[in-house]
């Protein structure tokens, strides 16, 4: 199938469009490359620089590609940044995915897999969360997912938009050619990789007298070459009614594991501060996955988080400054 991957040059869009590749599907990218890098979009792959709101551009390279289905990630995605900045997460997130679905109806593109995320159940009553816990965002990032999901719903009833939303726990790892690299780089895991490679910003564990084993945060980190897998099998099961699916390996690290299986895998100290919570962080976020993995087939392979981590280090070691300018 020829598949336009918005956000295809992020770091789950650039895995996602290589393993869309890898089983035979045709690729193009579209990124506004805001905070993509053009150096991750594989050689070979047709690349169309534009942002989503860009009606017009989106059209043409829907058009170019003869594309027959859209992976729409291209998004901003820093939950606090979101809190301070709504406008900015309104008009990109929202805005750009209205404007997307407007040029697919155009040219009659109907097939879409979304990316969403476990932002959108906020602070859930119970773990593992299940795709009919309630949806309560806690902020403006989780509401602009959850309204696009909507969109979504109320689109496949109406135009017959076939569609499927992913929602994603801690995305996390590497491919051996497709890694994480934020500017600024807020995530745990390649702060903690960035202190072992000697570079990056002091890290403080954010909170200690949290509800947990150790007293801090728990979160599904789930790989993301098994993210991008997600996104095929979904793909070739799409359907008008629409299809929510979790996306976590139903277990869960706290903090201080992960920091601990980091200094395992990278030989390294890895000093660390202890410091206060951070405003928004639930205790815990847990998948449970079952849906996806009954209905399409899906299960996590790597779901240990030494493993994870041991292919994220890997690749910063063969990209030691990250993505190449
Ligand atoms: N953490 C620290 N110190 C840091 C960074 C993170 O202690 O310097 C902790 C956080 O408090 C959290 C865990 O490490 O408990 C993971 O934090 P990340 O920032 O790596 O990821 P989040 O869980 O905050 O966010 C991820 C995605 C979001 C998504 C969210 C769903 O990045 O896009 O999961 O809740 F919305």
């Amino acid at each position: 199938m020829n598949v336009l991957v918005t956000g295809g040059a992020g770091y789950i869009g650039s895995a996602v469009a290589r393993v869309l590749e890898g089983e035979g599907h045709t690729v193009a990218v579209l990124d506004s490359l805001v905070t993509g890098h053009r150096a991750a979009v594989a050689l070979g792959v047709r690349f169309f620089h534009a942002d989503t709101r860009d009606k017009a551009a989106v059209r043409a390279a829907l058009e170019a590609h003869r594309a027959e289905a859209v992976v729409h990630l291209a998004a901003i995605s820093q939950v606090g940044t979101s809190v301070r900045e709504p406008r900015a997460y309104f008009d990109n997130n929202v805005v750009g995915a209205l404007s997307l679905f407007d040029a697919m109806l155009d040219v009659g593109v109907r097939d879409i897999v979304f990316s969403s995320t476990a932002a959108v159940y906020g602070e859930p009553d119970h773990c593992p969360i299940v795709e009919e816990s309630p949806t309560r965002p806690v902020s403006p990032y989780g509401d602009t997912k959850l309204m696009i999901e909507q969109v979504l719903a109320r689109y496949g009833a109406a135009y017959g938009l076939r569609h499927a939303c992913l929602r994603y726990f801690n995305a996390a790892g590497a491919l051996p050619d497709a890694g994480e690299d934020h500017r600024p780089e807020t995530h745990l895991i390649p702060r903690l990789l960035q202190l072992a490679q000697g570079r990056g910003e002091p890290v403080s564990v954010f909170g200690t007298d949290y509800p947990t084993r150790d007293g801090t945060c728990v979160r599904d980190y789930i790989h993301v070459g098994d993210l991008a897998r997600a996104h095929v099998l979904a793909l070739g099961a799409l359907r008008a009614e629409g299809r929510v699916y979790n996306l976590g390996c139903g277990g869960g690290f706290t903090v201080n594991e992960v920091l601990t299986a980091a200094r395992k895998v990278t030989g390294h100290a890895i000093p660390v501060a202890y410091g206060p919570r951070r405003e928004g962080d639930p205790a815990e976020l847990v998948a449970s996955s079952a849906r996806i993995g009954k209905e399409l087939g899906w299960a996590p392979r790597h779901a240990g988080i030494e493993e994870i981590l041991a292919s994220a280090w890997d690749w910063m070691q063969r990209h030691p400054l990250g993505w190449p300018a």
